[in-house]
């Protein structure tokens, strides 16, 4: 659970094509070490997988990202582990569980979460949120919000911020 200790901050990057996403992606891939968790939110068709391609690119991943449809999870290889769950079709928070989850979200690789609010009781305390919105006026355009929870995080964010155009 998230806990009320944490302050709140928000860093905003505005992507202007599925290039850029993935770009973004590579270089917050490049600062992601192993017990990572990024927590990624926003409609059906915002750009969360075009993200973590990018996110994979940056770990050094050779294999392709894919929306797992029939599995909840994916692995791909990378300079670490990289777990990547599409928890779309999760009808409830519990059946998380039968996955042994904690191995995953505790473990030596990184963990990148689709849908991640329909898990929220179980997500650790710190971890990176980034919630994708889409500008109805422009199709290319989304809106890509970071919010650290945790020192480890917003170092992440703070060091991101020196190679990204990302604002507050
Ligand atoms: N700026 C942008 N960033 C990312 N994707 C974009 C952008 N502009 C257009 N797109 C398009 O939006 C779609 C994003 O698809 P993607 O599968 O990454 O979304 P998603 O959030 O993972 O969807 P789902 O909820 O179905 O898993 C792609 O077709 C991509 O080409
Ligand atoms: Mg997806």
């Amino acid at each position: 659970m998230l806990s009320k200790k944490n302050k709140c901050y928000r860093y905003i990057y505005i992507s202007y094509s599925p290039t850029e996403t993935i770009s973004l992606g590579e270089s917050l891939g490049n600062l992601l070490k192993e017990g990572d968790l990024v927590a990624l939110n926003g409609e059906l068709g915002t750009g969360k997988t075009c993200l973590i391609k990018g996110i994979a690119k940056g770990l050094k991943s050779p294999d392709t990202v894919l929306s797992p449809s029939f599995s909840i999870i994916n692995e791909y290889r990378g300079v670490k582990p990289i777990y990547h769950f599409d928890l779309y079709r999760l009808n409830k928070p519990e059946e998380l569980e039968g996955l042994g989850y904690e191995e995953y979200f505790y473990g030596e690789g990184i963990t990148l979460i689709e849908w991640a609010n329909k898990i929220k009781c179980f997500l650790p305390e710190e971890l990176l949120l980034v919630n994708i919105t889409m500008d109805c006026a422009n199709y290319f355009t989304r809106k890509i919000i970071f919010e650290p929870i945790g020192d480890r995080y917003l170092k992440i964010i703070e060091e991101l911020k020196t190679v990204e155009n990302i604002g507050d």
